[in-house]
């Protein structure tokens, strides 16, 4: 089976996928307020390159053209994100008028290209203002949030397909409050786990005001989820397995579905456990119309010394990560199983690789193989019964990879950073090519 002769249904959504702090750039024009990722990357050290997100591809200037190229591409979609800081400077008071416009421009760019807008609210890049204030660790940030939700839905609730309350809330509470490798670089168990409750709560009440406020996109939320697998079949591999398990996914979906915390979970955190209201995760498990599944690649799990990647003998992408397609079928097959899951979207799945751009062409072998297995590994699920709604490659272009910086190419089309030229790398024409293929019926 290969992707020349799989037909998805016509409805299927096909599109690539961004984020405004990684493509933006403008950090500081036309009255945007700082994030706490302006803010991050200032500190020495945090960012392999030393970069940040000042300019990034500048798609703020050059979204027309950008704009273009997506609907050159052939997709039916364009999976983006606000950023908060530029439609509120200081995450409340002011709303900043020329930011609302930006993205008002972007939309209306979309449509009339014919392409449909998936929207993110919350791509990590909160008002560095509500930072100041404690940030996601602070319950007055979630009423911050559904006003922003309901700010974006009176600009641009009507002309959107969809919106997504946050993408990744375990990176912005573990990398970003745990490990500190992420914005806002706290390292403090307890604050990650009641910012990871905060993100939640916010996610169900925005998606209540939006719907109270007659809000016709399709709601939900991006997570980014992974199958978890034990190095050896060990008593101790497979019990940090099933805890692993029950921090990166049963945190998140068991309160989204179930209105509960895992309780192997909430027994390893004891006291490091978040607070929770009466009537919290009765908001959290709020009906969702779709869920977003991020996937890169499996995780493995060893209770001694970390597993080593190499030793699988597969293929490794630019971030050293472990190219393990049917990992992206196992993983929807399971949330199919375990939960009551709505229509499901990959909205983001690609890969690193080192690109060379050589006589204006990218041959990038490696990232078309690897979009492809994906791709067919999502048709295998399909036909296991998972309800899939699209797919979605990470990403677009080249474009600032957070703590590694511009070192880090995910992009179908290659950024030149010094002259911001575009070229489609020959991932972005076998896309193409197999999107043109869809429409014709395969
Ligand atoms: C995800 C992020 C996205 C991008 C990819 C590689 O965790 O959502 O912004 O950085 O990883």
């Amino acid at each position: 089976m290969n992707t020349k002769s799989m037909h998805f249904p016509p409805n299927f959504v096909w599109g690539v996928a961004t984020s405004a702090f990684q493509i933006e750039g403008a950090a500081a024009e036309d009255g945007k307020g700082l994030s706490i990722w302006d803010t991050f990357c200032r500190q020495p050290g945090v960012i392999a390159d030393g970069s940040n997100g000042d300019i990034a591809c500048d798609h703020y200037h050059r979204w027309e053209a950008d704009l273009d190229m997506i609907a050159g591409l052939g997709v039916d979609a364009y999976r983006f994100s606000v950023s908060w800081p530029r439609v509120r400077p200081t995450g409340s008071g002011a709303w900043n008028e020329a930011g609302l416009a930006f993205y008002e421009r972007l939309v209306d760019g979309l449509l009339a290209r014919g392409i449909k807008p998936y929207l993110t609210l919350n791509h990590w890049d909160l008002p560095e203002a509500l930072q100041a204030g404690g940030g996601w660790a602070n319950r007055d940030t979630v009423a911050r949030f559904v006003e922003y939700a309901l700010g974006i839905h009176a600009r641009l609730g009507d002309r959107v397909v969809s919106i997504a309350t946050h993408n990744e809330p375990w990176v912005m509470a573990h990398l970003g409050h745990e490990a500190g490798v992420f914005a806002p670089g706290i390292k403090n168990r307890r604050t990650a786990m009641q910012v990871s409750h905060h993100l939640l709560l916010s996610h169900g009440l925005a998606l209540q005001a939006l719907r109270a406020a007659g809000c016709k996109a399709r709601l939900g939320i991006v997570l980014n989820l992974s199958p978890m697998h034990a190095a050896t079949d060990s008593a101790a591999d497979r019990a940090k397995m099933t805890l692993e398990d029950g921090q990166l996914l049963r945190w998140y979906l068991d309160p989204l579905f179930k209105a509960s915390y895992p309780q192997d979970v909430l027994e390893v955190l004891g006291a490091d456990a978040p607070a929770v209201e009466a009537g919290d995760m009765a908001h959290i498990a709020t009906a969702m119309d779709f869920m977003g599944v991020n996937y890169y690649s499996r995780s493995v799990v060893s209770a001694g010394e970390p597993w080593d990647v190499m030793s699988s003998g597969r293929e490794i992408t630019d971030m050293g990560w472990e190219v393990y397609p049917e990992g992206l079928t196992e993983l929807l097959v399971r949330l199919h199983r375990d939960y009551p899951v709505p229509p499901l979207f990959v909205t983001e799945n690609g890969g690193a690789f080192k690109d060379e751009l050589v006589d204006g062409r990218v041959h990038d072998e490696g990232r078309t193989r690897y979009i492809e297995q994906h791709i067919e590994a999502v048709a295998e699920a399909m036909r296991q019964g998972v309800n899939m709604g699209g797919y979605m490659v990470w990403s677009l272009m080249d474009n600032f990879e957070w703590a590694s910086g511009y070192e880090k190419r995910f992009g179908i089309v290659h950024v030149d950073y010094t002259t911001q030229q575009r070229t489609l790398k020959d991932s972005a024409r076998w896309y193409q090519g197999f999107l043109q293929q869809q429409k014709q019926g395969g």
